[in-house]
């Protein structure tokens, strides 16, 4: 194949995903052409039509809303090799409907669900394939996108309950900087400095937690001296059921999600 990898629709996360990868072929098309071109020229990849792409590539990306993804395949369905590695990372879509809208039972499907910060190469990825990709080519799959962060294969059936706390997660983290900034301000201190103080204090106390043996609430509890002021703090969030509002909120969007799959 001419390309490693190829990228049909370059937005948000299809042009995150193309960064991350190093020393590969790889071949960009975009709806809007001048989107391709220019991130063709900032990852010296090559900038072409959907065709191309399609025809040529090894793994082939479909970088496209999910309700851009019928008409898509439509377009591209005649020109892709049998060998090719569909990679979808549309949310709710599943590897059946891949599966269906190629009009291919044999087709090597890979199903991913990014989060936004794989753009600096901190992301989460959920990955999985069906039984026509091999495991050579799964985990060359994800030996290649280790830049982009921490990639997790795990089941397709939990790949929705995991995509609440991965994908929709980091929008419930700004909130929560967002939060902690404003009661800053409301105590005095100018707002740009509390958001500092507390985008640092996240992600210190989030690389704390993820090299401690030690448990959340033990790091909670070390923060927190009996009679201080930390506990006063956590009493009222626990007072105010935090935990279950956390909860509500990722039940939320968990519903949602099963809703805009059909199910
Ligand atoms: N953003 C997230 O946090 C996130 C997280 C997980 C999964 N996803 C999934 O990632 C996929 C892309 O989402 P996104 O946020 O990256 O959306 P986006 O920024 O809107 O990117 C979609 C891209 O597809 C292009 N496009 C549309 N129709 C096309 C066609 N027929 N041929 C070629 N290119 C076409 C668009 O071109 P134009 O430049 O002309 O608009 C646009 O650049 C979606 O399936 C989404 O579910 C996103």
């Amino acid at each position: 194949m001419k390309y490693d990898y190829g990228f049909i629709g370059t937005g948000n996360m299809g042009g995150a995903l193309s960064k991350a990868l190093k020393n590969k072929t790889v071949a960009l098309s975009n709806r809007t052409p001048e989107k391709a071109q220019e991130l063709a020229k900032a990852i010296n990849a090559t900038a072409t039509t959907n065709e191309d792409v399609a025809r040529n590539s090894q793994y082939l990306m479909l970088g496209v809303k999910p309700q851009v993804l019928p008409s898509l395949i439509d377009e591209i369905r005649e020109f892709v090799n049998p060998d090719t590695i569909l990679v979808t990372m549309a949310a709710g879509v599943k590897i059946t409907t891949i599966k269906e809208l190629f009009n291919n039972p044999n087709a090597k499907v890979i199903r991913i669900m990014p989060n936004t910060p794989v753009a600096i190469g901190e992301g989460v990825v959920l990955a999985s394939k069906n039984a026509n990709v091999s495991d050579d080519e799964f985990n060359k799959f994800i030996d290649d996108f280790s830049d982009a962060g921490m990639i997790v294969p795990v089941d397709e059936n939990l790949i929705d309950a995991g995509s609440v706390v991965m994908g929709c997660g980091p929008a419930y983290i700004y909130m929560y900087i967002d939060a902690l900034a404003k009661a800053g301000e409301s105590l005095g201190l100018d707002y740009d400095l509390a958001a500092k103080l507390a985008k640092a204090t996240t992600i210190g106390s989030a690389k704390l937690s993820s090299v401690s043996d030690e448990s959340l609430e033990s790091l909670r509890i070390k923060v927190c001296s009996p009679g201080g002021s930390t506990i006063e703090g956590v009493h009222v969030l626990e007072d105010q059921n935090f935990d279950k509002l956390v909860l509500d909120a990722l039940t939320a969007a968990y519903k949602r999600t099963k809703e805009l799959a059909g199910e």
